[in-house]
């Protein structure tokens, strides 16, 4: 048995414990046609992600991360595999799943308020006003509403994307390096808040990172990929309590089992 069949077969022991999956990938493969040669980013990528878990994808540069959540969001086909959410397949974007991107995504011209009304316009006036302040709020946008992105900070930045991205109240939330332009003390932060809100409303994650303690600090499991191309080298449970504690035997273990996956070997 290859090492990737470990892992298809450890995937499926846990899809026995899940009632029913969230996101199913069942043997995603990619290649982008070139005009000399074809490029493989992704190859045979299995994974089941349950309602309301929060899964970080990490692996290094160019092994495919955002490719393979362009698939999950429609924007990009596979080509053989499948990509089902609540056991449909993927086959275009939908105003279900939601984006944040490392660029900010919200609009400059925009107050904060407004930001976050744009993906609600279809709500009842009174229903928009109501999840529109609910959403600011729980970000820690309160007192914001009127600003525009110009007046805030990088992090506040952040927040009206994810605010923009929860208050359509999503099936599954991707996010893609959201915290990366962030300065770290800010990124510290962010994880936190993020969690903060994640906890209370439980919506499904898949959050691309390639920063190691991000992911640890982050997960519920880590999916880490190999270089390109992108194929599941394992998938590491973090079952620790949040917050979590950076300095604890457990997070250094996983942390070291990580970095090998990585192929680093001095990383303390
Ligand atoms: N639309 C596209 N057409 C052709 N090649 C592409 C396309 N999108 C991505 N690629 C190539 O696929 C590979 C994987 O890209 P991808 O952006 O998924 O990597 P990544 O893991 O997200 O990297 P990073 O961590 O740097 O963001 C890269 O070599 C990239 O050049
Ligand atoms: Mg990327």
């Amino acid at each position: 048995m290859s090492p990737s069949d470990k892992t298809v077969e450890s995937e499926y022991e846990n899809v026995n414990e899940m009632v029913q999956p969230k996101v199913v990938f069942r043997n995603v493969s990619k290649t982008f046609k070139k005009k000399n040669e074809d490029l493989c980013v992704l190859q045979d990528v299995d994974l089941d992600v349950a309602p309301g878990e929060f899964v970080c994808l990490l692996g290094p540069s160019g092994c495919g991360k955002s490719t393979l959540l362009n698939i999950a969001g429609g924007f990009e086909q596979t080509d053989t595999g499948s990509i089902t959410i609540d056991g449909q397949e993927i086959t275009e974007p939908s105003d279900r799943r939601v984006f944040v991107f490392q660029e900010y995504g919200i609009f400059p011209w925009a107050s904060v308020w407004d930001n976050v009304c744009l993906g609600l316009r279809k709500l009842p006036k009174e229903e928009q006003k109501r999840v529109a302040q609910e959403t600011i709020d729980l970000v820690g946008l309160k007192g914001f509403e009127k600003a525009y992105p110009m007046e805030l900070s990088g992090g506040m930045k952040q927040r009206v994307e994810v605010a923009r991205a929860l208050a359509v109240k999503p099936d599954v939330i991707f996010m893609d390096e959201p915290f990366g332009a962030l300065d770290s003390l800010t990124r510290l932060t962010m994880r936190s808040e993020l969690i903060r809100i994640w906890k209370q409303e439980k919506p499904t994650i898949l959050f691309v990172t390639h920063d190691v303690d991000e992911s640890i600090q982050l997960a519920d499991r880590v999916v880490v990929l190999t270089e390109r191309p992108g194929r599941i080298a394992r998938v590491v449970d973090v079952d620790l309590p949040h917050p979590r504690d950076l300095a604890s035997p457990e997070y250094a273990r996983i942390k070291g089992e990580l970095y090998e996956l990585l192929g680093v070997r001095d990383w303390g």
